[in-house]
């Protein structure tokens, strides 16, 4: 059973739920237009490779939006999610390392993140991502960043991450840039994974007829 958010602002969608491209440039607020439960969106579905708008009104709504996602982000055992992987194209992402639901102090909202340093020193890091299930690889990136984003109340913030979290901020953050994390495999770990992507495209071709989409199979 699916409930329809207040906030439907009726824009023109394709029966199959993809947003046709007259409102690519759609703002945040109509691109917030979620049915509920929110559902894992799985690659190669276009809503991951998607523009995502920059969050302006900080509002009920919003704050509203971030609790389903961290719903969702455990149930489907998740330490972090991004808003497109939810099929909602916003710059928005949650994150808790440890995963616990009961672990509230450790949950962080970033709305409109960005990275403003990053460490020259790089490390490997086997990760997976709820977009891709069972699929795991190594990815290189920045050890540390130091982050800014807006909170709920449309306030700034700054963090310096390092470790696990630095690594989510920076996997999530790419979600908001249409990157997915087999972009930035090396070649023999994408090389690993590749049959298994291909599975994925196979799947969603199946299951979402005529629907385009970004394949690695060029
Ligand atoms: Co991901």
């Amino acid at each position: 059973m699916s409930n329809t958010t207040p906030n439907a602002f009726g824009k023109a969608s394709t029966s199959n739920g993809y947003t046709t491209s007259a409102d690519a440039d759609a703002d945040a607020a109509s691109a917030m237009d979620y049915t509920l439960p929110l559902s894992i969106v799985l690659y190669p579905s276009p809503k991951l490779r998607a523009p995502n708008a920059t969050i302006t009104e900080f509002d009920e709504k919003l704050a509203e939006f971030s609790e389903h996602m961290f719903k969702v982000m455990y149930e489907t055992d998740g330490i972090g999610l991004a808003a497109p992987q939810v099929g909602v194209n916003v710059k928005l992402m949650v994150y808790n390392p440890t995963g616990e639901a009961s672990e509230k102090r450790e949950e962080v909202v970033f709305v409109n993140p960005k990275v403003v340093n990053k460490s020259k020193g790089q490390t490997l890091f086997e990760e997976g991502c709820l977009s891709f299930p069972d699929i795991m690889g190594d990815v290189k990136r920045p050890k540390s960043v130091t982050i800014e984003a807006k909170d709920l109340e449309g306030k700034t913030f700054r963090l310096d991450l390092d470790g696990l979290e630095a690594r989510i901020f920076q996997h999530e953050l790419d979600h908001l840039d249409g990157a997915l994390f087999h972009d930035r495999m090396a070649p023999e770990v994408f090389a690993s994974v590749k049959e298994e992507l291909v599975e994925l495209e196979e799947m969603f071709e199946k299951e979402n007829p005529g629907v385009e989409y970004q394949s690695i199979r060029v």
